[in-house]
């Protein structure tokens, strides 16, 4: 069975294209455009040393998880579960894990693709001279008219859907690699301009005193659990889309230093961004910290229609914002289109074509949130809450029992080879204690602080 999936699937060419696929997906709307306005609603720097805690005590041992499962089992997530339970002679409820993950997947693609929409608008936008020297009314104004109009809302999704399956139907692992390796170091570039005009025309160290300077004032359970949720979801965990890519792992390559990296750039990606959305904030007093999805697009446009150059730069940098939003559009898609491909016999076009439809038309809810039902239904943020503070926490919580608690520590120990045995033990022991009481207590004071 495993070794006819390795052939159905194929295996990544190296573990460096492990590296860029990975990436491509923890890279993304999670960095660019949710973790400022999540940092502005959260009050700032303690929010942010909370998320970086997260990333690597509970992020790093759970990726390093999700990886191993996909690489021992060589199928979907779906499958995949329900091979490893079988293995460990579990009842068949824990390959239910895969069923959240898939769901969770569908959900966040379709409020995912509507912003990665907006991303391409405003790459024509800026394509098309508007915004030239525009303040700060001006860019509030912009955003609040594509807000008003779901059909343009709806058009560019589904062009961001269809771009995203076109990779999908060939394989996620042709294609992919070439986007990834442009696309990070130009978006690094494109990073340090960035950095060096929010210096010039906004206010860097105000920015700076606000992404790092550390206040007790605002940590709560609600903001803990969003910082969890958000460190889950920029490591593209919870979904099932990491053991997806496991599953083309080669054999025995260690991994740990490849996921090191992928959460360094992560990171790297993630503050920066931060530092020039806020330099642009505190440099305007019209736009609040705490603005919500539409801080980035309030914002950015003001750096780059400031800045001599500054047009071209803004289109490239939405250009490069759609890609990045792109190779992780793919990540999502790929756990349900496989699971379809392997077990219902579908054709990958006809799957891809599924799962994107059910997308788009998920996606509709959030769309209307911002006009239609505004006021009344506030779908994107109820499918936000729902993906961010319950399911993903929710699989994550899951799979450290299954992995620490349920699976034979000697299986799990075969899969792990190409690490010491410090290291496995190390992380064995975060995922046994740390991991599942951690991801419990927030889980559950978050969700009580949400609703009571
Ligand atoms: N990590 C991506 C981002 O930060 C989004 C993403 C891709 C994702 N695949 C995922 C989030 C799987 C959660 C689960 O933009």
């Amino acid at each position: 069975m495993v070794d006819r999936n390795k052939r159905l699937h194929g295996v990544w060419s190296s573990s460096r294209t492990f590296v860029f696929a990975a990436t491509g997906s923890c890279v993304g709307l999670g960095g660019i455009w949710k973790f400022p306005y999540v940092v502005g609603e959260n009050g700032g720097g303690t929010f942010v040393l909370l998320y970086l805690a997260f990333l690597l005590l509970v992020g790093l041992p759970l990726l390093l998880a999700e990886v191993m499962l996909g690489r021992r089992a060589r199928q979907s997530p779906v499958n995949a579960m329900r091979y490893l339970t079988a293995e460990s002679g579990l009842p068949t409820v824990w390959s239910g894990i895969g069923w959240l993950g898939v769901a969770s997947g569908l959900i966040i693609l379709s409020y995912y693709s509507v912003v990665a929409g907006w991303s391409l608008q405003y790459m024509t936008d800026m394509a098309s001279g508007q915004l030239q020297g525009a303040d700060a009314r001006a860019t509030t104004e912009h955003f609040m008219q594509l807000l008003a109009d779901p059909e343009r809302m709806m058009r560019w999704q589904a062009g961001f859907l269809l771009l995203s399956m076109a990779v999908v139907v060939r394989g996620v692992r042709r294609g992919l690699g070439l986007a990834v390796r442009w696309m990070m170091p130009l978006l690094a570039v494109l990073l340090l301009i960035l950095l060096y005009y929010s210096a010039t025309v906004g206010e860097l160290g105000k920015s700076i005193d606000f992404v790092f300077g550390l206040r007790a004032a605002g940590l709560t359970a609600t903001s803990a659990l969003k910082a969890l949720g958000l460190a889950l979801f920029t490591l593209s965990l919870g979904v099932g889309a990491m053991m997806a890519y496991g599953a083309y792992i080669p054999d025995r390559a260690p991994v740990i230093k490849s996921l090191l990296l992928v959460i360094l750039f992560n990171v790297l990606v993630a503050l920066s961004f931060a530092v020039v959305v806020f330099a642009m904030v505190f440099a305007h007093s019209g736009i609040r910290p705490d603005s919500g999805p539409g801080l980035m697009f309030i914002t950015l446009p003001l750096t780059f229609g400031n800045m001599p150059g500054g047009l071209l730069l803004g289109a490239i940098f939405f250009l490069l914002t759609a890609i990045a939003a792109w190779s992780s559009a793919i990540s999502l898609l790929e756990p349900g289109v496989a699971w379809l491909v392997e077990s219902r016999g579908c054709r990958r076009w006809q799957a891809n074509l599924i799962v994107g439809s059910l997308a788009w038309f998920l996606g509709l809810g959030s769309v209307f949130s911002f006009n239609r039902w505004r006021g009344d239904i506030n779908f994107y943020g109820f499918v936000d809450m729902l993906t961010s503070a319950i399911l993903l926490p929710l699989t994550a919580l899951l799979i450290a029992l299954f992995v620490g608690w349920k699976m034979r520590r000697s299986l799990v120990r075969e899969e792990m080879h190409g690490e010491s045995l410090h290291v496995f033990n190390g992380w064995y022991w975060l995922f046994r204690y740390l991991v599942p009481v951690a991801v419990g207590v927030i889980l559950v004071a978050g969700l009580f602080g949400l609703f009571v």
